[in-house]
């Protein structure tokens, strides 16, 4: 359709995309074989080891969210689909060289943002999914860099990197690992937090996240989408997390939808934004729940950045699949999505005289 058209074309920024979350089956199939190394979609020992690219590209349309774990509770444990984290930590085990975070990093750059017409990108990435593996700072950091690098000079794509603590690990793995990242702190513009939020709240990194934010680094958390503590977490990313003050941006948090009182601690009180990812919100609450919150943010006049997340484990959709859902979920005309990218460069964390330009 035109509209189509209009959204495929126009200048994008896309400011919530995990690197190790874009891993395709292909390029996982062949870093795979590079490193002489077997492919399960799944950290779970026990499920099958995936003998062609073929079967891999199915296990991948295989993922399921925990929630609809439920659903399988009678599959013998090598018959289990992967849930979500399974796939994306049992995808980072093929990931051990520089070349490799290179080839992943430029596979994003691209092959997917530059045909998307991403200008402007913020990246994260899971420093502690790594070093767990033997791999060394230099040569994640190293392959990351050079990609970015070749990204700019060959597609225009100008970005940043956010470094993100696993919530689901200790608050001491993640001091270490800040003071380690310090040698590398000019490719870092910004902290995040992500993982398996369940029973694992954003104020148990308070130390490291107070420390960044002393150290002149923006901050920012995850609040996924139907988390049992999620207005909680919300509040307190948004009111307290990084010494007292509130991180700079919330990362999902579709939920303070709920809430007049968060929507508005968020949008008028804060003045931050956040990153709404809808395609990975599927999983969790029908098509209509999730109009309806876009809807009440849309209308308070959140900030919002539409972005993609995880999109190779979400059903292979970047940011146009997530951009058309939210223009079609929110009723938006070409010219509010237009909008809406201007407000995602105003949020982004971009040099000046790169926002200038965006
Ligand atoms: N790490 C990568 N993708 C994530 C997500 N959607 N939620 C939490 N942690 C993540
Ligand atoms: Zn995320």
């Amino acid at each position: 359709a035109a509209n189509d058209e209009f959204v495929a074309k126009i200048p994008k920024v896309e400011l919530h995309v995990h690197i190790e979350g874009t891993l395709s089956p292909e390029l996982r199939w062949k870093l795979a074989r590079r490193n002489g190394i077997g492919v399960r979609l799944s950290t779970n020992k026990e499920s099958k080891e995936l003998q062609s690219l073929e079967e891999v590209e199915w296990a991948y349309g295989d993922v399921i969210s925990s929630a609809q774990l439920p659903l399988y509770a009678d599959r013998p444990p090598s018959e289990m689909p992967p849930t979500f984290f399974e796939a994306y930590y049992s995808g980072c085990e093929v990931l051990r060289t520089k070349q490799d975070f290179f080839d992943l990093a430029l596979d994003y750059f691209a092959n997917r943002a530059a045909s998307m017409n991403v200008r402007y990108c913020e990246v994260f990435f899971d420093p502690q999914s790594h070093t767990s593996r033997g791999v060394s700072w230099e040569d994640m950091m190293g392959g990351l860099s050079e990609a970015q690098q070749k990204a700019e000079a060959e597609y225009g794509i100008k970005s940043e990197w956010i470094m993100c603590f696993l919530r689901d690990v200790s608050l001491s793995s993640a001091l270490e690992h800040y003071r380690e990242a310090m040698s590398y702190r000019d490719m870092i513009v910004g902290f995040g937090l992500d993982s398996n939020e369940t029973n694992h709240p954003p104020s148990l990194f308070e130390d490291v996240f107070a420390r960044a934010r002393r150290d002149g680094f923006r901050i920012t958390a995850h609040c996924d989408v139907g988390q049992k503590d999620t207005h909680k977490n919300i509040h307190y990313v948004a009111s307290t997390l990084g010494g007292g003050a509130g991180a700079d941006r919330v990362d999902h948090g579709l939920n303070a939808a709920d809430i007049p009182e968060l929507t508005n601690l968020i949008t008028q009180k804060r003045g931050i934004g956040m990153t709404i990812c809808p395609w990975a919100y599927l999983r969790r609450m029908t098509y209509q729940e999730m109009a309806i919150k876009l809807q009440v943010l849309i209308s308070a006049g959140t900030k919002l950045c539409i972005s993609s997340d995880s999109p190779a484990y979400m059903d292979d959709s970047w940011i146009l699949h997530n951009l058309l859902l939210a223009k079609q979920m929110g009723n938006l005309s070409d010219g509010d999505v237009l909008s809406m990218m201007k407000v995602s460069v105003e949020m982004s964390w971009a040099p000046r005289e790169v926002k200038a330009d965006l």
